[in-house]
């Protein structure tokens, strides 16, 4: 049993807590270059500064038609690379470990950007968009019909993946990320629904699963062997017809076998489903791939540190993935220590000590 106070040590990495940012696009990238700006220096060091075990920085496209939206963050350049190592370094002094999530948004890119008030659907050519691509070419419901990858454009994927991941780790990275959920290009190769290929890439479980192992083979290649790699999984699309709880199940067990560290489970996204949406509703897919005998985190509507405790208590995780909370909450994990009882296991800046959870609630201060 772990707290989620308790380092964890994945190969020659300890992270702090077990408390880890969820990747979240922030589409700030207002040049549309990739390159990440003030915002995410903000972003991020405002949550390395809050006590996060790991920050996992947003999906990060590995080739500029991978963005989901003109505003993604890319690493396929220096210029890149660059500016990520200035974050990284920043985090690093708060004294958090670094992540990034490296992806491909398939079908699912060239979109406009999920902030409220703006267009919805994709981007049009004229308003800077472009040719989306897929295993197959099968359009994402409302979206523009992607092009099937060949084999050489297959081939290129999985070298920018390669490249990218060279990139992280030159920028300072702790981890990455492979992005295989919510319906992006890795997760379409995964899925019948989005994969009709009759080649070695497509048809039964070793063909769909080809490219994420060859992907991760690669990215494993260039990593330091001493630097954790992570795969989020969308572990099931709610629908009928669709990957399943087992095919991830088996997929962990493989995916261990090819050197990643820990799957990040999530679900959905690759298709229109009915989400049975409740607090903490894919940790049963996490303690099923757990279960296949990988690490994973758990994602998903855990906001309240017991119900995060809990979910770690009851082995159904090795660690937690929080989202839209630390939008709104920066130093959720001090709040979680002194709500848990102990907020000595807080980390806080220096100059934030005064500001402090206290032992119990006290009165306003006076005089
Ligand atoms: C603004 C926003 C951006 C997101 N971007 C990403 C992303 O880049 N990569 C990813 O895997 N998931 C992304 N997600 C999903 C979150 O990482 C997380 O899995 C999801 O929000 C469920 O967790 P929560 O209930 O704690 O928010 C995003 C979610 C939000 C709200």
């Amino acid at each position: 049993m772990s707290s989620l106070f308790d380092p964890i040590t994945v190969r020659g990495l300890t992270i702090p807590n077990r408390i880890f940012l969820s990747p979240m696009c922030q589409y700030m990238c207002e040049r549309r270059d990739g390159v990440p700006t003030d915002w995410h220096l903000v972003h991020y060091g405002a949550r390395a500064a809050g006590g996060f075990g790991l920050v996992v920085a947003e999906a990060t496209a590995v080739l500029p038609e991978g963005r989901i939206s003109p505003e993604d963050c890319g690493l396929w350049d220096d210029a890149q690379r660059d500016a990520w190592a200035r974050v990284v370094d920043f985090g690093h002094a708060q004294g958090a470990r670094m992540g990034v999530q490296l992806a491909h948004a398939g079908r699912k890119a060239s979109v406009f950007r999920g902030h409220p008030g703006a267009h919805s659907g994709s981007v049009p050519a004229a308003d800077g968009g472009w040719q989306t691509v897929a295993p197959s070419a099968v359009a994402f419901p409302g979206l523009a019909t992607p092009a099937e990858l060949g084999i050489d454009g297959i081939t290129g994927v999985v070298d920018a993946f390669a490249a990218a991941a060279a990139r992280a780790d030159a920028a300072g990275f702790d981890v990455i990320e492979i992005h295989a959920a919510h319906g992006y290009l890795l997760f379409e190769f995964l899925s019948p629904l989005s994969n009709q290929r009759t080649d070695l890439y497509g048809g039964d479980f070793a063909g769909r699963t080809r490219l994420l192992i060859e992907t991760v083979d690669r990215v494993r290649a260039v990593w330091p062997a001493t630097k954790p790699l992570f795969v989020r999984l969308s572990a099931t699309e709610w629908v009928d017809g669709g990957w399943t709880v087992e095919e991830s199940a088996r997929l962990g067990a493989l995916l261990a076998a090819h050197g990643v560290d820990l799957v990040d489970v999530s679900s959905g996204g690759n298709v229109l489903a009915k989400i049975p949406l409740g607090p903490g509703y894919q940790v049963p897919l996490a303690r099923a791939v757990r279960e296949a005998g990988v690490p994973t985190a758990a994602v998903g509507l855990i906001t309240e540190p017991a119900q995060a405790q809990a979910v770690l208590d009851e082995g159904s995780a090795d660690a937690i993935m929080l989202g839209r909370v630390a939008l709104r909450e920066p130093a959720w994990p001090a709040r979680a220590a002194a709500e848990l009882g102990n907020p000595d296991l807080a980390r806080y800046p220096a100059a934030y000590w005064r500001g402090r959870w206290p032992d119990v609630v006290v009165q306003p201060e006076r005089g």
